[in-house]
């Protein structure tokens, strides 16, 4: 069959699909395309599944979810970060567990960078950004000299998988190909692309319709972290790992330059107690702060969004003070792979879609691209803590945030006062976990009134993923007021 009768037989499937979803503006410039352009334009409609947005366009755009708050609510136990005197022994059974998997190659690195990272603003994949303070390396780079680092400790392979989305993958490739994989054998990275999802109209009579970025242009969007858990399957990830013999999947997020990406205590812990997925928790520092809470709900465990925990619940205390909702998600997660395997088995697996209401360019009637000022849109989104109530069994462990939590979200305030989890909070919080270790070793360390490290230091993960690396590192003497050291 020739291109062009190809095209018009797609052309043709396509306009009986849009017309029973009602979606047939989509195609109202088809005419005005080139053959290449249309192509494209049919391959995006046929990745969408029209009557899930369907359904969707009724459930999450003419009507919003409403959160039903469940009757019974429990605070999620967890594992303290330190571990006491009674549970020294299980973490030391933990750490040796979690060691050996490493070493035997069992553990696989793991990194959602499929996000738009729209609040940063930074026009390449979010982890091509510049994230430390002196060297400039990139969020992939930090991971990546983890990764090695790690590697060469436990004298093994480390499998990284990378997903990305269609909009970012070729971007993200060239990243790594340019920069030689930092030093990672190529073979040993895999990338894979998640799937999309149209953004819907809520604007008046629009109300339901899928918006159009441009003429040959869907506006579509990453179907959120929670279409990890499919694209691991129906990339062949999955099936990959199971070649190399991998059973436990370390999953972090790309935005946080000193997380631990293969944490040996914490896939101990997990794997020790036979859980399909875990999660780390940070204490929250106020109680509304935006993390998740880890609650248990009919026995399961399950994450309830800051926004739908009532402050009456979020502000209680324990008799010592404490809140008792304390344990905050940073979508850090352990994760087997026959879980994940046996999710997608079941024929009907899909997360819970969440709304969330954005401001998304479009074109108007009149073929006219338009910036809109407020929110036009709605987004739909699964998240992956949504699997954690489909385990039969799920620990929490307690990390610590100097240790491990210096996300970058925002961009950096024009004002004196930073923003929240933005690159100069990032940079700190760097400085802050190399002044901590260089401490640790004995070296003083300068710090101002208010505690902080008064210096910029710098601690590559090749150098060190953890305090006892620096044994045998040539270290400053002291760290003095307004130094900048690199390690
Ligand atoms: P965020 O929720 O912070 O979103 O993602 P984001 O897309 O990076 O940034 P904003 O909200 O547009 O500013 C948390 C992590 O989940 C990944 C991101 O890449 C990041 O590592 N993610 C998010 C995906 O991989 N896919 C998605 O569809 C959404």
């Amino acid at each position: 069959m020739s291109t062009t009768q190809n095209l018009k037989e797609r052309l043709a499937s396509a306009r009986t699909t849009l017309a029973a979803a009602g979606q047939s503006h989509v195609l109202a410039y088809a005419n005005e395309l080139t053959e290449p352009q249309l192509a494209d334009l049919l391959s995006q409609i046929e990745s969408v599944d029209w009557p899930e947005v369907t359904r969707l366009i009724q459930s999450h755009v003419k009507n919003t979810p409403k959160f039903k708050l469940p009757q019974k609510l429990d605070p999620a136990p967890w594992y303290p970060n330190d571990p006491g005197l009674k549970l020294r022994e299980k973490y030391q059974k933990a750490l040796a567990l979690g060691r050996q998997l490493i070493r035997r190659g069992k553990v696989a690195a793991f990194t959602v960078a499929g996000g738009q990272g729209t609040r940063l603003g930074w026009a390449g994949p979010k982890g091509t950004y510049a994230a430390t303070p002196i060297r400039g390396m990139s969020l992939f780079g930090c991971m990546a000299e983890y990764i090695r680092k790690t590697q060469t400790k436990y004298n093994t392979i480390i499998p990284w998988y990378i997903m990305t989305s269609p909009v970012n993958d070729a971007a993200t490739r060239a990243f790594f190909k340019d920069n030689q994989y930092f030093g990672l054998a190529g073979e040993n990275v895999m990338f894979f692309p998640q799937a999309m999802m149209p953004a819907i109209s809520m604007v008046g009579a629009d109300t339901g319709k899928v918006l159009m970025d441009g003429k040959g242009q869907i506006a579509l969007s990453p179907n959120g972290h929670g279409g990890s858990l499919k694209a691991l399957y129906t990339s062949g990830a999955i099936a990959d790992m199971k070649k190399r013999g991998i059973e436990q999947i370390s999953y972090t997020q790309v935005d946080n330059p000193i997380v631990r990406v293969v944490d040996p205590l914490f896939i101990g812990l997990h794997a020790l107690d036979g859980c399909e997925m875990s999660s780390k928790m940070l204490p929250k520092a106020y109680p509304k702060e935006k993390l998740g809470n880890f609650c248990i709900v009919d026995g399961k465990m399950t994450v309830i969004e800051y926004s739908d925990l009532p402050d009456a619940l979020a502000e209680e205390r324990t008799a010592d003070g404490e809140l008792r909702f304390r344990a905050g998600s940073i979508a850090l997660h352990a994760i087997r792979v026959d879980f994940v395997e046996s999710l997608n088995l079941k024929g009907d697996f899909g997360l819970e879609f969440h709304r969330a209401e954005k401001k998304v360019p479009y074109l108007d009637a009149q073929g006219k691209r338009v910036i809109p000022t407020a929110n036009n849109a709605v987004k739909l989104e699964t998240f992956v803590f949504d699997a954690l109530p489909l385990t039969k069994k799920s620990i929490i462990y307690e990390t610590d945030r100097v240790d491990e939590f210096a996300p970058i979200k925002n961009a950096d305030a024009t004002g004196p006062e930073p923003s929240v989890d933005s690159p100069i909070t990032a940079k700190r919080g760097q400085t802050e976990r190399a002044g901590r270790w260089l401490e640790q070793m004995g070296v003083p360390v300068a710090r101002d009134a208010q505690g902080r490290v008064d210096a910029v230091i710098e601690i590559s993960h090749l150098t060190a993923t953890e305090p006892q690396d620096l044994y045998g590192v040539k270290l400053p003497l002291e760290v003095k007021r307004g130094d900048r050291v690199l390690l």
